[in-house]
Formats: structure tokens, sequence, C-alpha cells
């Protein structure tokens, strides 16, 4: 249907704005996709230093995937919320603009949860810190959270937002095969962590 399209553009070109590469070429700080693990997410703009930066593209990262199932929710209804979330997600990690090669979306997952629930999204980011603060990795805090995020949507929201959390967690890890592969090698760099060459 024309509302099912609408949901899935509209997601879709929301989530592909990519905040970490335009606020960090704002910033002068050149292509972040040349920097870290190359990635355009929060967790690499904050390899540059600029604390404040990295915090803008989480909250924006994460605004965005708000936003797209808010207005998803207000205008089309509840049962088109998956849809404009999944959407939302697949634009920022598969953008048009950048020949479809994007983001990890954490933020974006964790900001679409965030609106279809928030008990789900908090229940998400708490995870997040809680391992990032035992662990200090935040590829592994995403995954922990992504991993547990389609139980936290059964309980706090029912089944439909439980499969979109689902659907979304799976995305996440395929996103993360590197992340993943660094981990269990040991070779994943810590958030605030020296350079591998340094440790
Ligand atoms: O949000 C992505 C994060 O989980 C990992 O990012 O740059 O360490 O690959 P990065």
């Amino acid at each position: 249907t024309l509302e099912l399209l609408l949901a899935a553009m509209g997601g879709y070109l929301l989530g592909s704005v990519p905040f970490g590469l335009v606020l960090t070429r704002l910033a002068g700080l050149g292509d972040i996709r040349q920097i870290g693990s190359g990635n355009i997410g929060a967790t690499n703009v904050l390899r540059t230093g600029r604390k404040g930066l990295a915090l803008a593209t989480l909250l924006l990262d994460g605004g965005k995937g708000a936003i797209a199932v808010g207005l998803a929710w207000w205008i089309l209804g509840r049962d088109l919320v998956p849809v404009a979330g999944f959407a939302a997600v697949l634009g920022h990690n598969f953008p048009v603009w950048l020949g479809f090669k994007g983001g990890k979306g954490v933020a974006t997952t964790f900001g679409t949860l965030m609106a279809a629930s928030w008990p789900v999204g908090l229940a998400c980011c708490g995870t997040w810190i809680a391992v990032a603060a035992l662990l200090r990795y935040s590829s592994l805090s995403a995954l922990v959270g992504l991993a547990l995020s389609p139980a936290y949507a059964y309980y706090f929201a029912g089944p439909e937002f439980a499969v979109m959390a689902a659907g979304l967690a799976a995305l996440g890890f395929y996103r993360h095969k590197a992340n993943i592969q660094r981990l269990l090698k040991g070779e994943e760099p810590r958030i605030g962590g020296k350079k591998q060459a340094e440790e």
C-alpha cells in the first residue's frame, strides 16, 4: 500500500543523513571514514578526541530514528512503526548518498526503540552503559544491548515491537562482524584506550 511505501521511504531518507560524517567535516576534521575504524558513528567520532562532537553525533543519529518512528506513528499509525524504524536503520547503514556504505546503526536503533517504547529504549541504553562501564568496549556494549532488546521489547511493549527489535538486532550483529572478530582475537580497542600500537 501507499502507506507502507511512505513509512519505508520516509524512514530510509531520515536515517540516511550521516551526521557523524557531516559534523566532523564541518569541524574541519577531514573524512571520518579515514579515521579509526572508518565508521561514521559516534564511537568513531570520539576517536577524533572531540567529545562534544561525538555526543552530538549520538544524539542526532538516535534522534533521526526517533523522529522516523514518531512521525510514522503519528501520521500512519502504530502498525507501521516497525517498518519506519527498520527503514531508518537501513538508511543509516546503507545510505544512497555514500554509495550504500554507512554505519552500524547502534544509535539509530536505540533511538527508534526509544520512540517506539521509551522503557525499551531506556533498558537498551542502560545495558549499553553498564557493559561499557565494566568492560569499556563500545561494540560489545552495543551487541549486548541489541541481543537483549527483543526481550525488553516483548516485556515492555508486546510482540510487534519485539519482532522489530529482533530484526534490528540481527542487522546490528551483521554490521558488527569485524568488531566481533576483533573482540574474539582480543584486538578491539577500548573506549578511551590507547592506540593499538601503544598498548
Ligand atoms: O556503534 C558502533 C560501535 O558499536 C562500534 O563502532 O567505530 O568501534 O567500529 P566502531
